[in-house]
């Protein structure tokens, strides 16, 4: 099994902003955690961040053929990106919609994903193990 695991605008800035939110430690040091889990349970995983919503967009059509599944964080894109969703719902590859946050307990108008709906399912509000339990997910 090979997953894709898609980080969107800010993600980048993990560890540094909003640290009680998102917590301290950097996207690289989540990745490599994330690496480890697949390697230890078999499987394998490549990590991409953009800032570019079209660049997210030629990943999920890049995805196809090549990966089992995404683990898609979009970042504030998951609140309005039509674009995004066009591009999940175009692809067979099936895309597990991710947040550290509970997006729910939050602002008013994090609690609209325009992505849900064409994802296959969605996980949140755990830290960095929403990226695990995300990956979990394509096994069970
Ligand atoms: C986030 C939640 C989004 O509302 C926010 O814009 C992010 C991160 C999360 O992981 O909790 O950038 O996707």
């Amino acid at each position: 099994m090979k997953l894709l695991i898609l980080n969107g605008v800010n993600l980048n800035l993990t560890g540094k902003r909003e640290q009680d939110v998102y917590g301290g430690e950097t996207l690289e040091e989540i990745n490599a955690q994330l690496q480890a889990y697949a390697e230890q349970h078999g499987y394998g995983i490549d990590c991409f961040q953009s800032n570019s919503e079209g660049e997210l967009c030629s990943q999920i059509h890049g995805a196809e053929g090549q990966y089992d599944g995404i683990v898609l964080n979009a970042g504030a894109y998951t609140h309005y990106s039509l674009a995004l969703r066009d591009a999940i719902a175009a692809v067979k590859v099936p895309v597990v919609e991710v947040h550290m946050s509970n997006v729910h307990a939050r602002e008013e108008f994090r609690k609209k994903s325009v992505l849900t709906e064409v994802c296959k399912g969605e996980i949140l509000g755990f830290g960095k193990n929403s990226y695990l339990l995300a990956m979990e997910s394509f096994r069970l």
